[in-house]
């Protein structure tokens, strides 16, 4: 069976690393979907992304990872994905991910799997991540130390320029 863990992963962190690695135990295999979120403003292009996360998920054998134009439910319906798994941090997470979750199964029948995530990585998320490396602070403890180095490179840049404008460029 093929699940997906669908995201924006912008940038991944350790907790998105540590619910891919865990769905792979659980499925033959995973794709990791890289999307774009419309109510978020992007850092990284979706290439930066897709490729950050070929990187990070290089060492299990089960996961590839691709980009999703379009509708999440569409693509599990066109790749014969049986599951959608995402994390779940606190219950804030689970009021925006079950909406997310009975609408996607309305739409295609999809079903979507929601595992809690690791304790260590409750209180991280990207938007966080995103916030304290552009103000030079330190976010070696939340993402691979690949993803470090090209925060930094970003953090060096003149403000205001995002990923998301250099796909448009
Ligand atoms: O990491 P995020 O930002 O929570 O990921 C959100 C993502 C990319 C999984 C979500 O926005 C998504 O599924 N986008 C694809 C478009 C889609 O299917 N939208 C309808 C969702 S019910």
């Amino acid at each position: 069976m093929r699940a997906i863990c669908p995201g924006s992963f912008d940038p991944v962190t350790h907790g998105h690393l540590d619910i891919i690695e865990r769905t792979a135990r659980f499925f033959d295999e995973v794709v990791v979907g890289v999307g774009r979120n419309t109510s978020k403003n992007g850092l990284f292009s979706l290439d930066e992304r897709v490729s950050m996360l070929t990187q990070a998920c290089a060492q299990v054998p089960n996961v590839r990872v691709s980009p999703i134009d379009g509708l999440l439910a569409d693509y599990c319906r066109e790749h014969d994905i049986s599951a959608i798994v995402k994390g779940l941090r606190f219950a804030s997470d689970f009021d925006y991910e079950l909406q997310m979750a009975q609408m996607n199964k309305q739409l295609t029948g999809i079903e979507t799997i929601l595992l809690p995530t690791a304790a260590q990585w409750s209180y991280v998320s990207s938007t966080l991540v995103r916030e304290i490396a552009m103000m030079h602070g330190d976010v070696s403890p939340f993402v691979p130390g690949f993803v470090v180095a090209a925060l930094k490179s970003r953090a060096e840049r003149p403000a205001g320029r995002s990923g998301d404008e250099e796909d448009q460029a």
